[in-house]
């Protein structure tokens, strides 16, 4: 079981980026979590660039083929201007009309107590690019205190089973290959 956990937050403290560097740490023998490290690698995205027999840049065919070979993904990002980070919307764009993409199972991760705008659009994204959201994996885990670092959420008991419960969720599901 290979998941594929983005963060859609840049900054380099960033609770959402602990938040799914803590999933790889939790993860059972059985899983393997890589995090996406190329969001703000990746150019901003272009249709004329995304066109049968074009050439994608060596990042934009890197994220599809990550795509591609995950079972699942898990998504955590912060709310700005109660919407989407750009550069989340963007990896997304890039996605949108990949082969790779369709039925994968999706779990979402808001870092934040009270900002809910941004994952119910994010949520509708996702669905309209076919994605499947189990209503167990899409969960609120803020944070009790600022700047916590993935060993300390991942040391956390309360924290430790919010993550597992989403990848066990993830896990139990049928592979989109499958689907
Ligand atoms: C430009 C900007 C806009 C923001 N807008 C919102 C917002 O609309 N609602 C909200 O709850 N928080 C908002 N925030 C706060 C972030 O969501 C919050 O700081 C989040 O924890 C940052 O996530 P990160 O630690 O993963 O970077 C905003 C922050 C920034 C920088």
């Amino acid at each position: 079981m290979k998941i594929l956990a983005i963060s859609g937050s840049l900054r380099a403290k960033s609770s959402s980026t602990s938040l799914v560097e803590a999933t790889r740490l939790l993860a059972p023998p059985d899983v393997t979590v890589t995090v996406y490290d190329e969001l703000g690698s990746l150019p901003h995205f272009n249709p004329d660039i995304d066109m049968e027999g074009a050439v994608l840049p060596l990042v934009v065919a890197n994220l599809r083929r990550m795509i591609g070979e995950a079972d699942a993904l898990v998504i955590s990002m912060p709310e700005y201007a109660h919407g989407v980070p750009g550069s989340l919307k963007n990896a997304l764009d890039w996605l949108v009309s990949s082969s790779e993409f369709p039925g994968i199972v999706v779990g979402l991760i808001n870092p934040s107590h009270d900002s809910f705008h941004a994952n119910a659009a994010l949520t509708e994204i996702l669905k309209t690019m076919s994605a499947r959201l189990p209503a167990e994996a899409s969960v609120r885990i803020p944070l009790p205190k600022r700047g916590m670092d993935a060993e300390a959420i991942a040391t956390d008991p309360a924290l430790a089973d919010a993550l597992r419960a989403v990848m066990e969720t993830l896990v139990a599901i049928e592979p989109r290959e499958r689907w």
